[in-house]
């Protein structure tokens, strides 16, 4: 992982970069700094390797907030100029892109300080909600054409000049296309703590019949036997999250989490069930029987709210129990689709057909041996996540906040 100023320093990075562009006259901060903080762009010059971020004390905390600053007073005058610019459109593009950016290294963060500092990180947690009812089964969704990805126009025709300016969706979430589904049943919650203990309980890490030989072979050679933040004491299963270790057994009904593809590939084969695609997913999360159309979230086209599903601003700094948000539920009865966990799909992480980039390097070069998960988690930001969003991870990592739901043929 990234040690956290790094990020704090990654995503002003990225502003200065729009400053060397189209500000005359802009006097770069500093060079080093430019490499240390470019995190993958061959566009953008030499850089420090990833693994080696971590090793490095220089710049310091003090001197990467104080580039922060720098960044911060010299965007904001840039602002103020910028609707004179004659390339005023792009430019404005492009520091949306930074904000989604930095929205995305925010839940990066929260990843990292976990996998640092865990429960030595005094989170400011608030009051988990409570289950309100029982969420179980499957939900029947019909298949047949359906409409997978971002519009802007959406049903209603093209919507108004202000409205546009709010909306966003990342270049991979476009253009909308038609793809054929099969009937199929996908679980109405994610699979929980309580599921995925019976899946160890039954030997599953211990069956090469349950696994793809890749995550076979991460099973032996990292000798995995849980999720990752899971850990055994005087025989028993905990998990330790932001609050502290906990029993297993008092977390049962909250969604598993920290899980790769792999993993979830074995539990879905052990249940009798298999991952869904995206496609169905983004069905059953944002498509209305009723309307015959497609909403921006499972509950309707309203921003999320502490109600509708647990994301950032909730303040939990974990997963909710499975029934907490009854008001955030789909036309097809899924709960929790948008929060809590990223859910993996069994979808190849490539462009959609008609994909255009909309900028180098960003998503266009990762179209190879990643897959697709979907809905954002309880560290993403509520302004940051739609049922189109495509969220990408290689099958073996589980260091981010990942879970998952079965689906089935009919
Ligand atoms: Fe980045």
């Amino acid at each position: 992982m990234s040690p956290p100023r790094w990020h704090i320093g990654h995503t002003s990075w990225f502003f200065e970069t729009v400053l060397q562009k189209y500000q005359p006259g802009y006097k770069t901060y500093s060079e080093d700094f430019l490499f240390f903080f470019n995190s993958y762009y061959e566009g953008f010059g030499q850089r420090i390797e990833r693994p080696k971020r971590g090793t490095r004390s220089r710049p310091t905390v003090a001197e990467t907030v104080a580039y922060r600053a720098h960044i911060d007073e010299h965007m904001a005058r840039f602002l103020e100029q910028v609707s004179h610019h004659d390339e005023a459109q792009s430019i404005l593009e492009i520091l949306r892109l930074g904000l989604e950016h930095e929205m995305q290294h925010q839940e990066l963060l929260v990843y990292d300080i976990k996998h640092l500092l865990c429960d030595q990180f005094d989170a400011p947690i608030a009051a988990a909600p409570r289950a309100i009812e029982t969420v179980s089964g499957m939900a029947e969704v019909d298949g047949g054409l359906f409409e997978l990805g971002y519009s802007d126009g959406r049903d209603a025709g093209e919507p108004p000049a202000e409205m546009r300016a709010l909306q966003f969706a990342f270049d991979n979430e476009k253009p909308l296309h038609k793809v054929f589904l099969q009937d199929f049943l996908i679980d109405r919650a994610p699979v929980s703590n309580g599921d995925y203990l019976e899946f160890i309980k039954n030997g599953g890490y211990q069956n090469f019949r349950w696994w793809h030989s890749a995550g076979w072979e991460r099973v032996n050679t990292e000798q995995w036997q849980a999720p990752l933040y899971w850990e055994q004491k005087d025989g028993e299963w905990m998990i330790r999250d932001f609050a502290g270790l906990h029993q297993v057994k008092d977390k049962l009904n909250e969604p598993v989490s920290h899980v790769s593809f792999l993993e979830a590939s074995a539990y879905a084969k052990w249940a009798g069930k298999r991952l869904p695609t995206e496609a169905e997913w983004e069905k059953a999360a944002s498509f209305s029987p009723a309307l015959n159309a497609k909403r921006e979230f499972p509950w309707g086209d309203a921003p999320p709210d502490d109600n509708l599903g647990n994301l950032f601003e909730n303040g939990l700094w974990g997963v909710a129990p499975i029934g907490s948000f009854p008001d955030g539920r789909s036309p097809y009865g899924c709960q929790q689709m948008i929060g809590d966990v990223w859910e993996w799909t069994t979808s190849d992480y490539t462009p959609y057909p008609g994909f255009k980039s909309e900028f180098d390097e960003y998503n266009d070069k990762w179209f190879v041996g990643q897959k697709v998960l979907r809905g954002g988690s309880f560290a993403t930001p509520r302004v940051h996540i739609r049922t189109t969003y495509r969220n990408f991870f290689h099958p073996e990592e589980r260091w981010m906040v990942s879970g998952f739901r079965c689906a089935k043929d009919r």
